[in-house]
């Protein structure tokens, strides 16, 4: 029950992660400033995920 729980949270934490501020978030997880380039923090995000979500 609380590894169900756990993965609970984490899909709603990721999900709102990914909902609020999506520009600023990604640019912030993968290049660790809001103000660096999206394209560039997008495109490292995918090719790091292999371009899927697992
Ligand atoms: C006790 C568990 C956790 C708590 C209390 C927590 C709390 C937080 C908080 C307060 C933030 C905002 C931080 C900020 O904006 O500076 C955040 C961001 C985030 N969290 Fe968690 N978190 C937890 C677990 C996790 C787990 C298990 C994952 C993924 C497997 C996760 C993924 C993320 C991501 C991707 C962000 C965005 C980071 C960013 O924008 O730079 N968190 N979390």
């Amino acid at each position: 029950m609380s590894l169900l729980a756990f993965i609970g949270f984490i899909i709603i934490h990721v999900s709102l992660v990914l909902i609020v501020h999506f520009q600023n978030n990604i640019r912030d997880i993968v290049l660790g400033s809001d103000r660096a380039n999206f394209w560039l923090a997008l495109g490292i995000a995918i090719a790091a995920s292999g371009g899927q979500s697992g």
